[in-house]
């Protein structure tokens, strides 16, 4: 294989930042080297930020694709490729791509139906066949207030990639849903509901989680280990919250929604993260603690782009000038996500690491990505 050097940058490295450049080769980084030599054959970057490739953990991006309008369903092979397409281009090169388990089947109106061991074959299959640009991970959304999510469980094994499941409670009254009203605007401007369906809604979905829950708790958590998986915890609220993932073992807590609770994570050793458009907008589209808050408390140590793939470069810039350390910032969407989801191989510019590496200018502080490479192949 051809080598590829990326010469006269700024290479953002572990904890420091170093003019300089690298060499990839057979799908690693094989050389660091300071200064601002531009060999022969080399691509000068001319200053350029040189950096892993971003690596996101929580992206429900694809949906976005599958359902480009309502109940527009647009043919899966096209809107996968498509979305591996996106996500490159703005410089994530390792994903997890989040496929809810656990439906309402019963409740046609609502319309939770079960999508996800489907979806999970044809992200898979086109992987296999070489038709996707970056590296693609399952993360199972394991949704306790469901009425299928054991047997939806049941159809996931070792051998599809799963590397994260997460434990989410989207119960009425509780989480996330915390405020009913907040419930409401968001169910009844998806799926149209009048408000007397709304209450028999909620009071459905309380009396599943009742009956269900505990079980649903305790299935997720063995799957997780059936598969290999790590365990994240969703919309922690609460300490009591976070001190029950602790006991099932979370990695991380995917937008704890108050300091309170993203407090306790750090004390239980659980790595906090939140989403790239909360920090942009400078808070939460449904009300919860603002990134940049937690950022400032110290209390944030992974982005996720959520619904917004280029969203999670200019976040990790914007941190790097809230805490006037770019290498830092960058941490939270390589390095950082990289180790809560256990892909030791990635996500740090270090001699031997895998070639997974962007080029990205700033315009007007904004990120510009020019270029990414996936184990040394030019992929965008
Ligand atoms: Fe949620």
């Amino acid at each position: 294989m051809t080598e590829t050097i990326l010469a006269n940058a700024l290479l953002v490295l572990p904890g420091e930042t170093l003019h300089g450049q690298i060499r990839l080769m057979d799908g690693k980084i094989t050389d660091i080297s300071p200064g601002a030599a531009v060999p022969a054959g080399a691509v000068d970057c001319a200053g350029d930020l040189v950096m892993p490739g971003l690596i996101e953990l929580h992206t429900d991006n694809l949906e976005r694709h599958i359902e480009p309008r309502p109940k527009v369903n647009w043919p899966h092979a096209a809107a996968i490729i498509a979305h591996d397409a996106e996500l490159a281009s703005v410089g994530i090169t390792t994903v997890f791509d989040a496929l809810r388990v656990g439906s309402v089947v019963s409740n046609a109106k609502a319309n939770y139906g079960e999508y996800a061991r489907a979806l999970a074959d044809e992200i898979l299959g086109l992987r296999a066949t070489g038709a996707l640009r970056i590296s693609h991970f399952l993360h199972l959304r394991a949704e306790v207030c469901s009425e299928t999510l054991i047997d939806e469980l049941d159809k996931f094994g070792p051998s599809d990639r799963i590397g994260i499941v997460s434990l989410m409670d989207h119960t009425p009254g509780e989480r996330q849903f915390r405020d009913i009203s907040q419930l409401q605007k968001y169910v009844c401007g998806k799926h149209g509901i009048s408000p007397d369906e709304f209450e028999d809604h909620i009071a459905a979905q309380k009396a599943l989680t009742a009956r269900l829950g505990t079980a649903h708790e305790a299935a997720a958590v063995a799957a997780a280990r059936r598969y290999g998986a790590v365990l994240a915890s969703h919309d922690d609220t609460e300490a009591g919250h976070v001190a029950r993932s602790a006991e099932h073992g979370a990695h991380f807590a995917e937008f704890p929604t108050t300091v309170e609770a993203a407090r306790a994570c750090h004390v239980h050793g659980i790595k906090v993260m939140m989403g790239a458009p909360n920090l942009i907008r400078g808070g939460s589209h449904s009300g919860n603690v603002a990134a940049q808050a937690l950022a400032e408390a110290d209390l944030l140590d992974i982005v996720s782009s959520d619904y917004v793939p280029s969203s999670l470069l200019s976040a990790a810039l914007m941190l790097g000038d809230i805490w006037g350390d770019l290498a830092r910032g960058v941490a939270t969407v390589t390095a950082a996500p990289a180790n809560a989801a256990g892909l030791m191989d990635r996500g740090h510019v270090t001699i031997g690491a895998r070639a997974d590496i962007i080029r990205v200018t700033r315009i007007n502080g904004a990120g510009a990505v020019r270029g990414v490479w996936v184990q040394g192949n030019r992929v965008a």
